[in-house]
């Protein structure tokens, strides 16, 4: 693959229809499957493996990917692939990409490596278009809400960062109802109208749905674009019989072993076997379930392989 110039397959948009939604009620259309580079893409990642996983995403019409400053091993990594990737293979196909960063958690020492204040949120887009490649992104976050920092002071920072032509439209994060609220409404009055909300939404938690988030997002006509909705893997056959050496959960971090329940697994073998009767697999299940909740734009997905994320965007049909 290294050295061959990648053409995208023609095909790509040749099922518009089943494979896109509308974002809440603006312009953007997103794939119903989108992919996330958290995991599996950073330095410590075959970067030939993460190549393959990105082109065969693009080649079936995944167009959106989504980052943020901190992801890969070490921090930042995944956003440094994926500049290595664009110069490689998608420099030509930029304006078919919809690509999302994040500033929010800690990515760097000292006062201003993280958190919610312009001084840390205009930096670190800065670093992620330089690690990038890219002029600008189609969509920033705040990743979390920053109780310490006026509320004003960040949303500011997204209005003026799309008013400089960094980002085209912003994303709020993991922030609470209540904050949420406020900032939608702030940035309606400033004209840059938040497009989308990244919350954590699987049939594992469903808090975005119990704390009404996503009621308010489908009302407001913002887009609900679903995280983990594997549950960063609990919701497929990759646990059934053990803890594979090379799954997400052996690194015992994000995912450890003890999620690994024997009621986990009893629901599990139910999820299997009502997957069964429907012809899919348990990922095809969990992956539907969340894109059947009303609102929800988007389900953002992750995958160490070409296979996982094939397996994954076979339920566009
Ligand atoms: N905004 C936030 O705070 C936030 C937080 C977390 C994630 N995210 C975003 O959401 C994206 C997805 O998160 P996630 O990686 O946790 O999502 P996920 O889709 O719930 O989990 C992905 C993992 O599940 C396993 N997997 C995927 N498809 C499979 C299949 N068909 N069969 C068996 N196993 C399968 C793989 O595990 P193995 O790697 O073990 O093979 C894969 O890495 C991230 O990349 C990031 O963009 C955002």
């Amino acid at each position: 693959m290294e050295n061959q110039v990648y053409l995208a397959s023609n095909e790509r948009y040749a099922k518009m229809s089943s494979i896109y939604n509308r974002c809440g009620r603006s312009g953007v259309l997103l794939p119903k499957v989108s992919l996330g580079f958290w995991h599996n893409f950073g330095a410590d990642a075959p970067y030939e493996r993460s190549r393959a996983i990105t082109r065969f995403a693009f080649d079936h019409g995944i167009t959106h990917f989504d980052f943020a400053n901190n992801y890969g091993v070490p921090a930042g990594s995944a956003e440094t692939t994926f500049g290595r990737l664009m110069d490689d293979d998608f420099r030509p196909y930029r304006d078919e990409l919809f690509i999302s960063s994040k500033a929010g958690y800690l990515m760097w020492d000292g006062p201003y490596g993280e958190w919610g204040s312009r001084k840390y949120l205009m930096s670190s887009l800065d670093q992620s278009l330089k690690r990038m490649h890219l002029d600008y992104v189609d969509l920033f976050y705040s990743h979390r809400y920053d109780p310490n920092t006026p509320i004003e002071e960040t949303l500011q920072a997204l209005v003026d960062i799309v008013r400089m032509g960094k980002a085209l439209y912003v994303g709020i994060s993991n922030w609470p109802l209540e904050q949420l609220r406020l900032g939608a409404k702030y940035l309606k009055e400033h004209d840059v109208p938040l497009l989308i909300y990244q919350g954590r939404l699987n049939m594992l938690n469903r808090e975005p749905i119990e704390e009404g988030i996503l009621d308010f997002c489908r009302e407001e006509g913002i887009g609900f674009i679903a995280y983990s909705p594997l549950a960063q893997g609990l919701l497929t056959d990759r646990y059934l019989d053990g803890i594979p050496a090379d799954s997400r959960m052996a690194k015992e971090h994000f995912l450890t072993s003890d999620r690994r329940t024997p009621e986990l697994l009893d629901y599990l073998h139910q999820l299997e076997a009502q997957a069964k009767a429907s012809g899919r697999t348990i990922a095809q299940e969990a992956l539907q379930w969340v894109l059947d909740q009303q609102g929800v734009t988007s389900v953002l997905v992750g995958a160490s392989s070409v296979e996982q994320l094939k397996n994954n965007i076979a339920i566009l049909g």
